[in-house]
């Protein structure tokens, strides 16, 4: 039996009653808050940024898993850290130096992620995996909520998981967007450990049960 971690979107929350959201993530059963920074340059699209953490922050009791759609994370790497992050992701196409830049992540204490857009060949990662503790696939383009999955993300997903177990790598997979009870059991099957929902979760009649039957079905 799996542990698949389940991570709520908080980019689909209802920001005009975020504690309540908040509180509603931290009653279920979901493992994680998983929180999109999006800067307006990597990703056509503004979502929120270090007052809104820091205000999440203050009342989430479960992981921080953060997601930066920016450029040049790594002038923000400190800050994250201050903001209570656990996780912290940066995008392969923002990095020149990715390994720099995880190296920077782990000396701040935190997880190091990397995400992948779905253009982005697994293969790039071949030479550094064994320095990343998260592999984010993008199963839609980043940059909005509420997208269409993209059917290839099954095939990166094994070729990710080939390279972890051939590296002797203890890597998370984790893929974002478009994740739904339809896909969820086919992504664990296929390696994935972290699921990131975001309109499925806050956009269901029963949020709470949504997250328990996403836990149920990829056990
Ligand atoms: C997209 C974000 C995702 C998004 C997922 O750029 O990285 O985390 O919030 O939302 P859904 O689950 O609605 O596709
Ligand atoms: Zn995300």
């Amino acid at each position: 039996m799996k542990n698949t971690l389940i991570a709520p979107s908080v980019l689909a929350a209802d920001f005009a009653n975020l504690q309540r959201d908040i509180e509603m993530i931290n009653a279920s059963e979901a493992d994680w808050f998983h929180i999109d920074i999006m800067d307006g340059v990597f990703v056509p699209n503004i979502s929120f940024g270090m007052p809104v953490l820091d205000a999440i922050n203050k009342h989430a009791k479960k992981t921080i898993d953060v997601h930066l759609m920016i450029v040049d994370p790594d002038r923000y790497i400190a800050t994250f850290k201050k903001l209570g992050t656990d996780v912290l992701t940066v995008h392969y196409e923002a990095c020149t130096h990715l390994h720099r830049t995880l190296q920077a992540i782990k000396a701040e204490g935190m997880k190091a992620g990397v995400a992948l857009n779905p253009h982005t060949n697994i293969d790039v990662l071949e030479d550094v995996i064994q320095d990343i503790d998260l592999v984010c696939i993008m199963s839609v383009n980043p940059g909005f909520g509420g997208q269409s999955f993209i059917e290839n993300t099954y095939s990166k997903v094994e070729k990710l998981k080939a390279l972890i177990t051939k590296k002797n790598a203890s890597t998370l997979i984790e893929i974002d967007g478009g994740v739904t009870n339809k896909n969820a059991k086919q992504l664990v099957d296929a390696g994935a450990d972290v699921l990131v929902a975001g309109s499925y979760v806050f956009g269901a009649q029963d949020p709470i049960a949504t997250i328990a039957d996403l836990k149920m079905i990829t056990k």
